[in-house]
Order: structure tokens, then sequence, then C-alpha cells
């Protein structure tokens, strides 16, 4: 029996990185998978492994940003599997035409402002809309939604980016305390760097060791490393929990500023004779 037998779920973003890892692992634990990403070809490979092992998958081709197209993502899932338990927010617009272009606010081009607000956000916000009268119909359900470390403490790019992250916090707390009486939990992930097709698109390696030495688990981020807290978010497992965010990032925010160089020199914050 797996942790999530007999369960309907959504995996926005599906088609890659910390979606598809979910995809695969909500399947190997007894789910049912709409694998939803705007890459139609990325979908239909991770739908077509989990059937290949055995898994019930469906690919869907979903823009999260177009209210159209989150409408129908939502109504093909109940309609190939016959409800739905389990919604994972996950796609963000992690292109490099978006890393590169959202900067700081003195030099932001609304367009890309407007980008990241429309995918980033307000795509979590659809997927939510559509997705409740459901899980009320079926008697509740779980929804995960991805943030970023970004929406928690200032960083040197992604202005837009991290806004729209810090909306998914609060957004998630509404949702969780409008519906929560009708059996509907929701919370947050909020990654740190975790090695994605994204991550190794945009960090150069300087950037990587810079993190780890910041980080209290010595190593970047894996994709399970977001799967499995996923798997138990959208589990029974987690039935008390709602309203949270919940970092994984190897303590990347646990810390203070000083930490890395405490580390590295071996001095104390104490003076020790
Ligand atoms: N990787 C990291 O270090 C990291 C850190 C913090 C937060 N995150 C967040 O984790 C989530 C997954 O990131 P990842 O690293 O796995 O990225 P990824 O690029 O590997 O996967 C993102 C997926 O989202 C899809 N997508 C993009 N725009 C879409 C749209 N409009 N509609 C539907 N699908 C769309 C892409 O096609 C892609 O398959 C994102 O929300 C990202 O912001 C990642």
């Amino acid at each position: 029996m797996g942790r999530v037998s007999g369960k309907v779920a959504i995996v926005t973003g599906g088609g890659s990185g910390i979606g598809r890892a979910t995809c695969e692992l909500f399947a190997r634990e007894g789910a049912a998978v709409a694998v939803a990403d705007i890459d139609e070809a990325a979908a239909k490979e991770v739908a077509d492994g989990i059937v290949a092992a055995g898994g019930r998958a469906l690919a869907v081709t979903v823009d999260v940003g177009s209210e159209e197209s989150v409408a129908a993502m939502v109504a093909t899932t109940v309609e190939a599997f016959g409800a739905l338990n389990i919604l994972f927010n996950n796609a963000a617009d992690t292109s490099m035409h978006m890393m590169v272009n959202d900067g700081p606010v003195h030099t932001m081009d609304v367009d890309i402002w407007d980008h990241a607000m429309r995918v980033d956000l307000r795509g979590v916000m659809l997927g939510c809309k559509h997705a409740i009268p459901h899980m009320i119909a079926g008697g509740g359900g779980s929804i995960v939604n991805t943030s970023s470390n970004q929406s928690l403490a200032g960083d040197m790019s992604q202005t837009a980016y991290a806004a729209a992250k810090a909306g998914i916090n609060t957004l998630s707390m509404s949702v969780a305390t409008a519906y929560g009486r009708q059996g509907i939990r929701c919370n947050v992930v909020s990654p740190g760097l975790i090695w994605t097709p994204a991550s190794q698109r945009a960090c150069p390696q300087e950037i990587v060791d810079e993190i780890v030495k910041h980080s209290l688990v010595p190593r970047v981020g894996r994709p399970d490393d977001l799967a499995f807290t996923v798997l138990f978010l959208a589990s029974d497992e987690s039935s008390y929990i709602t309203g949270h965010v919940i970092k994984v990032d190897g303590g990347q925010l646990a810390h203070l500023p000083h930490y890395a160089f405490m580390n590295e020199s071996g001095m104390k914050t104490t003076h020790q004779e």
C-alpha cells in the first residue's frame, strides 16, 4: 500500500526538475498523476515513463498563467481519474530570459514584473481556484505550493520572482484558513538551491560553492529532497499540518550571516582562552 494510494494528483511543472521527481514519487506511492506542463513533450515523456513502470499518469499541456488553460487541466484530470485529491502548484517561469532580465527595481521592465506575477503567482491562485470545488466535493484535499527562499530574504536579483513567491506564502495561508473546515489543507515548500535543469542553467560553479559554504547540510539539494517533503504534505500522514511554509534548504536560512566565516576560520562568537 503506497503512501498516497488511491489518490489523484496534479503536478504543475511536472515535466522537469522538482515537479518531475514528485510526479514519479507520487506514482510509485500509488497516486494517479496528471503531469501538467507548458512543455508538451516533457510532460509526455514523464507520463509515458510512469505508465511504462506500471503507474497511472496522464500528460496535460497547460499554461498556468491562463485561466482557461488551468480550468481545462483540472477538468481533464477529473474526467480521466474521477476525482482530485492533491494539487502541487510547482510551475514557475525559470527560463534564462526571466533570470537575466529580472533585476533590481530601478531597471525593472514592467513586462518582466507582470510576467512573473502572471505565471509564478497568478498560476498558483488559478490552480487553487479550479481545484478546490472538486476537493470540497470529494470531502477534502491537500494543496502544496512551491515558493522559494528568495521569498524569505533579500537577494541581488530576481526581484519580481521573489515578490511573486512571497505572494504564494500569504496566498497559501489564506487558502488554508478559508477552506480548512472543508477538509482542505494548504502548505508551502520553500526550496534553497536544488540541482535541477533550471539551477544548472543559471548558477555558475562559484555561486554553487558559495551557497554550499552557507549550508548546514554541505551539499546542494536534490529534486527528491523536495519530492519526499511534498509527498508527506500531500499524504494523510500530515493531516494536522496546514498553513506552513517549510524550508527545504539544508539550513541555508537557519543561521546568522557570519556562519560561513566562523566555520571556515574556526573562530567562535564568544572569546575563549
Ligand atoms: N531549483 C531551485 O534551486 C529552486 C529554488 C527555489 C525555488 N524553486 C522553484 O521550484 C519550482 C520548480 O523549479 P525547478 O528547478 O524544478 O525548475 P525546472 O525549470 O526544472 O522546471 C520548471 C517546469 O515548469 C514548467 N513551466 C514553466 N512555465 C510554465 C507555465 N506557464 N505553465 C506550466 N508549466 C510551466 C517548465 O516547462 C518546466 O518543466 C519552481 O517554482 C521554482 O521557482 C526552484
